[in-house]
């Protein structure tokens, strides 16, 4: 058998590539956007992709099912209750597709929504004990799909709720102990909120160590499950939506076209959003006014995806060369309206100082200082309530990053705002402009998580304290 797994760190997104050496027959369950990696081991391991299984609509990101149909000529499957507005073969609770000696059984685990399947692997046909299980978001290491994204369509987190507690009961647990879990998501995914760094284990790790699996009532899982999650990103809804349609089809060697300055600014007038890749210490040494700095190293994508309305058209600022990989990140999450990216801009930015802005980030000492010389300072915390929980910054305004566009009117535009520095990992967007704010760049504030440690952020936070700048929540 062929199993290979595929693991998207920027996204925690985890794809599959399952295939039988003897009859040269594969499958890749939950591919991501860009299909090349897929479609050229599978020529290396002599086997032909012959199906695309997706084990829910993904709202995280945009899934690559039209690119493999359209490169390999797969057929696309679904359980049989999604109804996509493409053809699909639909599979059912209990079919087994054989690849050749290689078989998968479905299995219908409805919860983090209602059409999740998961794929039970079996290296021989008849073998007793499966290989693993392909858990999508039903189950992940550590956690469960959380039940609460389609609360929007009409579907309540309490009722999905209920129904992945049968689902892990009746169908996952119901597994071997040996069986090997391999979910779709690890750690740092907005589909849960306790994922683990592994990404695969065992169904008997998990009974023994998933705090969602620990024996409870129902109600007991219903209101562990739905507590504490992450505001959505803002693009979810956009991804899951676009996941169920026919759409354009990515190229993903294409580079965005190179854009003149006079081009790139009459963008900007016209409405388009201007992303600059860069990592956050070149942006604050110099960039073009009311732009909006989010770095490639780091989680580009889902944090473009927290701060960017899904149809706004984007003009890239990247270092030379990174510009088609900007966009190919975009288009992972399904935003394909990028119109271009800036020319040569450190050259621009060189011969045009009367465009640049610099911004600026405090240490803990600066932003002390800052806070004792400015009584009317604005601070804005766009952390999650489950990274507030242990104190926020006296007098700070809770927005998280993804309520920031709709509840911009609770920022005092005329106020000035700060930005401590950002631990490494702590999401770094900058936003110029925002609210039409006086005074230049303003910046949001992502102050690093509250809690001690020795590092940089830890640090920080112990610098609050000592001021007395720290309110328990
Ligand atoms: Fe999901």
């Amino acid at each position: 058998m062929i199993f290979k797994q595929y693991y998207l760190a920027c996204l925690s997104h985890a794809s599959y590539l399952i295939g039988d050496e003897q009859s040269g027959r594969a499958v890749v369950v939950d591919p991501q956007r860009d299909v090349s990696g897929y479609v050229t081991d599978a020529e290396a391991m002599g086997v032909h992709i012959e199906r695309v299984i997706e084990t829910h609509f993904h709202a995280d990101f945009l899934s690559g099912h039209l690119e493999l149909a359209h490169e390999t000529g797969a057929v696309i499957s679904y359980g049989d209750s999604a109804t996509p507005k493409f053809p699909i073969e639909p599979l059912a609770d209990g079919q087994r597709l054989s690849l050749g000696d290689v078989v998968l059984e479905i299995r219908h685990t409805p919860g983090h929504t209602p059409e999740s399947i998961s794929i039970v692997v079996y290296e021989h046909a008849d073998d007793a004990t499966p290989y693993g299980v392909l858990t999508g978001d039903t189950l992940f290491i550590g956690d469960v799909g959380r039940p609460d994204l389609l609360s929007s369509i009409g579907v309540t987190a309490d009722e999905l709720a209920r129904q992945l507690y049968h689902s892990l009961h009746t169908k996952l647990l119901t597994l071997p102990d040996e069986t090997k879990v391999f979910p779709a998501h690890g750690a740092g995914s907005a589909c849960g909120k306790a994922l683990a760094n592994e990404t695969e284990s065992t169904i008997g790790v998990q009974r023994r160590t998933n705090y969602a699996l620990a024996p409870m009532t129902e109600d007991e899982f219903v209101e562990a499950v739905t507590q504490g999650q992450s505001v959505a990103p803002l693009y979810f809804a956009f991804s899951a939506a676009k996941n169920k349609e026919w759409r354009s089809l990515l190229d993903e060697a294409q580079p965005p076209p190179a854009l003149s300055l006079e081009r790139v600014l009459q963008e900007q007038a016209r409405g388009a959003v201007v992303i600059d890749s860069r990592d956050p210490a070149e942006f604050r040494a110099g960039h073009l006014a009311r732009s909006i700095n989010i770095g490639l190293t780091g989680r580009f994508a889902e944090y473009a995806g927290e701060v960017i309305p899904a149809d706004q058209r984007i003009v890239l600022v990247a270092l030379p060369g990174s510009a088609v990989e900007a966009k190919l990140r975009l288009a992972r999450i399904g935003f394909d309206n990028v119109i271009g990216s800036l020319d040569d801009p450190l050259r621009v930015f060189h011969e045009h100082p009367e465009i640049v802005q610099q911004s600026s980030r405090l240490t803990g000492d600066a932003f002390v200082e800052r806070v004792r010389a400015l009584p009317d300072l604005q601070i804005v915390d766009v952390r999650n309530p489950n990274e507030t929980e242990s104190g926020i910054v006296t007098s700070a305004v809770l927005v998280p990053l993804p309520r920031l566009g709709a509840d911009a009117e609770v920022l005092d535009p005329t106020r000035p705002m700060p930005c401590p520095e950002p631990e490494h990992d702590v999401r770094n967007v900058q936003h110029a402009g925002l609210a039409g704010a006086a005074a230049g760049a303003v910046v949001l504030v992502h102050p690093p998580a509250l809690a001690g440690g020795g590092d940089r952020a830890g640090r920080f936070a112990d610098r609050l304290a000592l001021a007395g700048l720290v309110r328990a929540r």
